[in-house]
């Protein structure tokens, strides 16, 4: 809570306050070619919000002042162009609700950073919990007119689950918007961590005058407009105070007034507990204005952690052991976080992401999906630069390829050089809605199973084939999940089929410590059984009550909410 400290009427924010931010050292281009400086490099970070508050501006204006990109408006003509090309999107513009996430890489400042896009509606918040788990730290974008809206919430709270380091940056100041205390209080509430302002405003809407930065003990004059790059903007020393009180009047006292009582409120700014997913730096701006941008690329750059040790599991000797890899590990290691089928009408291909965790990769290598101790033979392998499809030169932990497959690849799919080991924690969850697909065209049953098999490893939805036959079911977690996999089937596979509702409420994967009573299990609820995509066996339930009948009647079954990745995960849960 920010309980008001005595008022510091008309005083300036001292100067030794400037000590509060001990950053990350620096690190100016790299000229070993050595894979730990190489790593050290690296920033990973997703930018998550609530729809509208401003991501894909902020992502457009990070990319085009890092030099990603040369014209302002390309993300958002992607954005146009994506529902051009591909009728699926069709929904997604219908809604103003973005479907897919993406990747994008940009060198700023001898910085390789890469950035993720995730979907802001919650029905896809499966997808978007899979993209935190290949990131490194995340920016929170907040409306703030707005506040925290329900879908930063669900994102907040999978990013604490993991300690990700959040920044926060509160877009919009040029609108009439709430008071930055207020915002601050919510954002700590909401978070459940500190926050440490980094920027404050100076006024909002129509007097919105600039934002004081903390670090440089200095105001950087806002002026609206698209057109402006950061640098032009003025930037006033904070001992000019006369200049400075002259220029803003009262919006300028009162901003450090409320900056002093945030921070007497407020903790003070620890590199660790930030890294600890224990404090949230704050920065205020307007995106479309291309306003306070700057300072948030260069927070990605010197607070958010390079990419860190990952757990898996080895096998050695056929039995599964702990690792933690290093992301300077000498051997190549990936792992699948998302597969996307048909992202460019014009390819019809579909793209397994990888989030590189250790080693380099380099054009040729020779590499194994562990899951199923196949080489791993793409078409093509690509990195994302400036949203463009680029062959690989080399990659290094941290970054993300793109391997296109024919299929062969799923979702938590590890990908390694040599080494058998499996990461650990990309989730399936359980789906609470269930629909039968019942298919209008019979002759069309072939691209249907053809269709839904590549669905359900894409992540898209969860299929379930009934051992007993019949038609095939898919569970959600959202219902829009549905509409999107219904639009799909229709366009990229021509089978138009209707969605009917049936009596499961849920699923829980099934595992046993023995073959016998894994088969006891099937034959006493033939009817209940089915195997989803990844082909694990799984119970339909119609209740709560239904499991724990079933959990009672058979107390040596494990019954799961969470999938983590189908083989090894499994066999070594029960
Ligand atoms: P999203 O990806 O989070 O959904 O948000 P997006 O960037 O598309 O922005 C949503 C709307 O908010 C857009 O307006 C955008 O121009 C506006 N916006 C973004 N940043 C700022 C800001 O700092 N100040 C103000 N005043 N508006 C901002 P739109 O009308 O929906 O689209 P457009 O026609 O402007 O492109």
């Amino acid at each position: 809570m920010y309980v008001p400290a005595p008022t510091l009427q008309g005083s300036l924010v001292s100067a030794s306050r400037h000590a509060r931010f001990v950053l990350a050292p620096r690190l100016e281009p790299s000229v070993s070619s050595s894979f730990a400086a190489e790593t050290r490099r690296r920033r990973t970070f997703a930018i998550i919000s609530h729809p509208d508050a401003g991501k894909t501006t902020l992502t457009e204006k990070l990319l085009l002042f890092s030099g990603a990109i040369q014209i302002a408006g390309s993300v958002k003509a992607r954005k146009a162009s994506r529902h051009a090309t591909s009728d699926w999107m069709e929904i997604e513009k219908q809604r103003g609700i973005s479907v897919a996430s993406s990747v994008m890489q940009m060198s700023y400042r001898g910085h390789v950073v890469n950035l993720l896009d995730t979907p802001g509606h919650k029905d896809f918040s499966e997808d978007t919990y899979r993209v935190l788990t290949a990131v490194d730290s995340a920016l929170m974008v907040i409306d703030a007119a707005n506040g925290v809206e329900s879908q930063t919430r669900r994102l907040i709270e999978v990013c604490r689950q993991r300690d990700t380091p959040i920044i926060t940056f509160v877009n919009k100041m040029d609108r009439e918007v709430r008071e930055p205390l207020d915002i601050l209080d919510e954002v700590e509430r909401e978070l459940g961590m500190p926050c440490c302002p980094i920027t404050w405003p100076v006024g909002q809407g129509k007097s919105f005058g600039g934002i004081i930065n903390l670090r440089t003990q200095s105001m950087t004059v806002f002026e609206a407009g698209s057109e402006r790059r950061p640098e032009e903007f003025e930037t006033i020393p904070l001992t000019e105070k006369d200049r400075l009180r002259a220029r803003f009047g009262q919006a300028f006292d009162d901003a450090v007034e409320g900056m002093e009582l945030a921070q007497g409120a407020s903790a003070a700014w620890d590199h660790e507990a930030f890294l600890a997913g224990k404090l949230t730096p704050v920065f205020f701006g307007s995106g479309v204005n291309n306003f306070g941008v700057m300072e948030v690329l260069d927070a990605v750059v010197d607070m958010s952690p390079p990419p860190g040790p990952r757990k898996s599991t080895l096998i050695v000797n056929r039995q599964p052991q702990e690792k933690t890899v290093q992301p300077e590990d000498p051997g190549f290691s990936g792992v699948v976080f998302k597969v996307q089928a048909n992202m460019d009408a014009n390819h019809r291909d579909r793209i397994a992401f990888v989030r590189i965790a250790s080693g380099r990769y380099t054009p040729g290598m020779k590499l194994k999906v562990q899951r199923t101790a196949k080489e791993l033979r793409p078409t093509s392998v690509v990195t994302f630069m400036s949203q463009r499809r680029e062959a690989v030169d080399e990659a290094y932990a941290g970054d993300i390829v793109g391997f296109t497959t024919h299929g062969g690849v799923q979702l938590g799919d590890t990908i390694t050089d040599g080494a058998s080991l499996q990461f650990t924690g990309l989730p399936f969850f359980a789906p609470e809605m269930f629909m039968t697909v019942v298919l209008k065209n019979p002759l069309r049953t072939k691209q249907l199973q053809q269709g839904l098999m590549q669905l359900g490893e894409e992540g898209a939805i969860q299929v379930f084939k009934p051992e007993a036959g019949g038609n095939m079911l898919l569970g959600a977690v959202g219902q829009l999940q549905f509409e999107v996999v219904q639009h799909r089937l229709a366009t990229e596979y021509d089978c138009e089929v209707r969605l009917e509702g049936c009596q499961y409420t849920g699923a829980r994967w099934i595992t046993a410590d023995t073959p016998q009573e894994l088969r006891e299990f099937e034959n006493a609820y033939p009817l209940r059984m089915a195997r989803d995509a990844a082909d694990t066996l799984a119970y339909l339930c119609t209740s709560p009550y239904d499991v724990r009948l079933a959990q009672e009647r058979f107390p040596k079954i494990h019954f799961h909410p969470l999938r983590e990745h189908a083989g090894l995960a499994l066999q070594t849960a029960g």
